[in-house]
């Protein structure tokens, strides 16, 4: 019924649901959901869209397709928290039902300005009128497109603010993902661009109202750094503003941009008189083999939040989710901080609330340490580390050798093997398992892996020449209960 191309209106995603029970079921009995992520309850997940915060209650939109695990169809699921640990699950809440987005709501962000929910998303279409598209430099539009909310659940009309013939003539028709920044009474969108030239950027423009935008100027590397740069976020840390996005098309280089596509956070310099500026210390921000997608946003403590898709598009590597009929999540929210000029992600405070028995061991030298946990934050604080292997599961290890720490899945990735990264000193790791997925913070936050994983026998233990103590807490679950029909 409900086919790629073709517009979903809400009443046949209604229709649908009603008519999938089993579905829903047969995910639900699937023991590698995830206990402490958001999945799709059906289907497909893909970026974190719309994050905020408004009256209180954090809002976490999402490129969903519930119908199937492939993400064929874009809609834009929703749910909401006060702690990030009780949930509710609204479904799907913005379809791609009109003629300006009718293949795809596709990737899009919140600004709250005057007690108002501001909304901006890209409306994609694929055209079939001809046969020579090459569906990169024609046969495509994406459209800018905004509504506002008052409340996060019911939305005003979608206004159509640019197409694919308002942006600058040297572009290619990918250019999307609408973020809004503010600097003093201007406020800033960032589109991310690939050029005709398959340089990827990012397209900045302005406006006084939020209504009616030009453009500003277009943010690069100068030498090509990929050809298309997806999910633009720019915020403001400590007086700095940075970028982050995701570059697609960067070379592997030793062990750094190992995955097909890339999420970077770089420095960003900006004279808003002038529109000069400079991008330094490119850093990427994920080094597991699941991370992409990501989006920040302010809360009302002034925090600023990071979550990302837990996937990655055009990997050579698989999640047997799918035979159950499901794929992805979102990680973990990370608070993003600077400390001593560097992008630090540390775990969300609320997510200690998660924790159930404690068990803590000091070890030194051969360290025995070991537990059968699947699901489990275990924290470890090295009093020095010349060596060690860290088994998180069996079969699946942290090893730090040569000042290269380095994840192995073995034989439990669905294709995934290894990832590293050089630490000079390895002095504190705090690693979430969940079923399915691990997230490691090392060293405070300086370098994050993020990864599904597919072995469900638990073995923590940890050996090596090193000192130190380990605190392994068992996890609890989220509760996530479904907005009442
Ligand atoms: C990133 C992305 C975005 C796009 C969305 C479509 O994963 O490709 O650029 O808006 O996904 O689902």
């Amino acid at each position: 019924m409900l086919k790629k191309y073709e517009k979903v209106m809400k009443s046949e995603y209604d229709a649908w649901y009603a008519e999938n029970g089993e579905y829903r079921q047969k995910v639900a009995s699937d023991e590698r959901r995830l206990a402490f992520h958001l999945m799709p309850k059906t289907g497909w997940m893909n970026d974190p869209n719309g994050l905020c915060q408004y009256h209180g209650v954090y809002h976490i939109y999402y490129q969903y397709t519930p119908f199937e695990p492939t993400g064929e169809l874009k809609l834009w699921g929703h749910y909401t928290t006060k702690d990030f640990v009780h949930y509710q699950d609204d479904g799907p809440v913005l379809f791609p039902d009109e003629e300006i987005d009718a293949h795809g709501v596709y990737s899009g962000s919140a600004f709250i300005e005057e007690d108002t929910m501001h909304f901006f998303y890209t409306g994609n279409l694929k055209y079939f009128d001809r046969d020579d598209y090459d569906y990169i430099n024609s046969g495509r539009g994406s459209n800018t497109i905004s509504f506002t909310s008052k409340n996060g659940h019911d939305f005003t009309e979608k206004q159509l603010l640019m197409t694919t013939d308002d942006y600058p003539e040297d572009m290619s028709n990918h250019v999307r993902d609408p973020k809004i920044f503010k600097k003093d009474d201007t406020y800033y969108m960032v589109l991310g661009a690939r050029d005709h030239k398959s340089k990827g950027m990012v397209l900045l423009y302005q406006s006084k109202d939020l209504a009616s935008w030009t453009y500003a100027n277009r943010i690069t590397t100068e030498e090509p750094f990929g050809y298309m740069w997806e999910c633009p976020d720019v915020f403001e840390l400590d007086g700095q503003y940075i970028l982050t996005c995701c570059p697609q098309g960067v070379p592997k280089d030793g062990i750094d941009y190992e995955n097909v596509h890339q999420a970077v956070s770089m420095k960003l310099d900006y004279d808003f008189e002038t529109n000069d500026y400079q991008l330094k210390d490119m850093h990427l921000l994920d080094r597991g083999f699941d991370f992409y997608a990501q989006q920040t946003f302010e809360d009302e403590q002034g925090r600023r939040i990071l979550i990302g898709w837990m996937g990655i598009p055009d990997a050579d590597y698989t999640n047997p989710t799918v035979e159950a009929g499901w794929q992805h999540a979102l990680t973990i929210p990370r608070e993003l901080c600077l400390e001593n000029g560097k992008l630090i992600q540390k775990p969300m405070e609320e997510l200690k609330q998660l924790r159930q028995d404690k068990s803590q061991k000091a070890f030194s030298k051969e360290c025995g340490a070991a537990f059968d946990h699947v699901v489990y934050e275990a924290e470890i604080d090295f009093e020095y580390c010349q060596n060690m292997e860290l088994s998180m599961r069996k079969g699946i290890t942290l090893s730090y050798q040569d000042e290269i720490l380095t994840l192995d899945l073995g034989a439990f990735g669905a294709g995934r093997t290894t990832r590293s990264v050089k630490v000079t000193e390895l002095e504190h790791l705090q690693i979430f398992a969940d079923t399915t997925s691990v997230e490691i913070f090392v060293n405070h936050g300086e370098e994050v892996f993020t990864s599904r994983m597919y072995q469900l026998e638990g073995e923590l233990k940890l050996a090596g020449s090193c000192a130190g103590t380990m605190t392994v807490y068992t996890l609890d679950s989220f509760i996530i209960e479904d907005k009442e029909k």
